[in-house]
């Protein structure tokens, strides 16, 4: 057998080849690879506002068209009309049938079929092919995960086994958190940058003042990478129970991430995701949502200026961008104590390499 591309020793490795960052054809191979992965939807508090949601990130990700309904459950469905395609729903909002504006096709909050106008002489109408297709739903605490399930088990059991303690299912979604950003970078060269804390000390003094990065740690598992940010005497942090593998420990943040581009970011005032949306080969955009638990924890510590570290994040990332486009670069050398998270990324994008 030859080589893997990226070596299983971190000390031996070479990282990942500024092709798969420049050319369109790695990045859509490694596009439709993706699809058999699992992706963020909602979390159950948005349903207060609106019981019907379609996941347009999620259709440029996935390059399928869903809705997440509330009825008398949570259901995935379609969002694309059974009679000649137009989308159901183009916005949230809150209903109790399903119309499709462009003939008036109606479905029920399950996608099934109920009415469509000058229909009556239509054979077989309507049949089983007429109602949504549905899709699966997973639940963790709230958090609405739909698509394939590469990955799945593994995500739920690491945030089960780490995080059962923490009262996700009471945070509340707040509409003033979103953020919508367009970068000029591959969006694999944003994952590499946020699975290393080897950076903060150079790019984002402010994040680096409330860090103790003698105890910032990584931690990998299969499909994702946890960091572990360690707050300073006197920064705000959780206090993990004695049932924890961080008891005792002064928690500052949990950064999850999950491939190919979800971030679920901890703070003591609730739950930053993250969003990696790949557009082209050098175009990537980020979406935040925030869900708040403690409100008074706001604008305090590690999740304290997001958008600041944000911008901070983007300008290196575009930089690197640039960087790697040239033809003297082609790949560089690990740090086996401060980039493991990058490594197993990159193990995990070229597994089949
Ligand atoms: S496409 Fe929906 S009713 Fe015609
Ligand atoms: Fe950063």
């Amino acid at each position: 057998m030859s080589e893997p591309l990226i070596h299983p020793d971190i000390a031996k490795a070479h990282t990942l080849p500024s092709r798969f960052y420049t050319e369109k054809e790695s990045f859509h191979n490694l596009l439709d690879e993706m699809r058999d992965c699992w992706y963020f939807a909602a979390h159950s508090s948005q349903f207060a506002e609106h019981n019907v949601i379609p996941l347009i990130d999620i259709e440029e990700m996935l390059g399928e068209a869903l809705i997440l309904t509330k009825s008398d459950k949570i259901r995935c469905l379609s969002n694309v009309c059974t009679h000649r395609g137009m989308l159901v729903a183009t916005e949230s909002s809150n209903s109790n049938t399903l119309q499709c504006k462009y003939h008036g096709r109606t479905f029920g909050m399950d996608g099934c079929m109920k009415n469509m106008p000058e229909f009556q002489d239509v054979e077989g109408f309507p049949s089983a092919s007429d109602d949504l297709p549905r899709f699966p739903v997973t639940e963790w605490k709230g958090l609405q995960l739909v698509g394939g399930d590469r990955y799945l088990k593994e995500a739920i059991t690491e945030l089960e086994s780490r995080l059962e303690w923490l009262d996700v299912d009471s945070y509340n979604h707040d509409k003033s958190r979103f953020r919508s950003y367009e970068i000029e970078a591959n969006w694999a060269l944003y994952v590499d940058n946020y699975l290393e804390g080897f950076h903060i000390p150079f790019v984002h003094g402010d994040l680096h003042g409330v860090l103790d990065s003698n105890e910032y740690r990584t931690e990998l598992f299969e499909g994702g990478v946890l960091q572990i940010g360690i707050a300073k005497e006197g920064e705000p942090h959780f206090e993990p129970p004695a049932t924890s593998s961080e008891y005792g420990e002064k928690v500052a943040a949990y950064y999850y991430w999950f491939y190919p581009g979800l971030m679920l970011n901890f703070y003591p005032w609730g739950l930053s995701v993250n969003q990696v949306i790949p557009l082209s080969v050098d175009r990537t955009r980020i979406v935040y949502h925030g869900y708040v638990g403690n409100p008074e924890m706001l604008g305090k510590g590690a999740g304290g200026d997001l958008d600041k570290v944000e911008m901070e994040d983007q300008e290196i990332v575009e930089g690197t961008q640039r960087g790697v486009s040239s033809k003297s670069y082609d790949r560089g050398r690990y740090s086996p104590k401060m980039e493991r998270g990058v490594h197993h990324f990159h193990r995990i994008m070229t597994h089949n390499q």
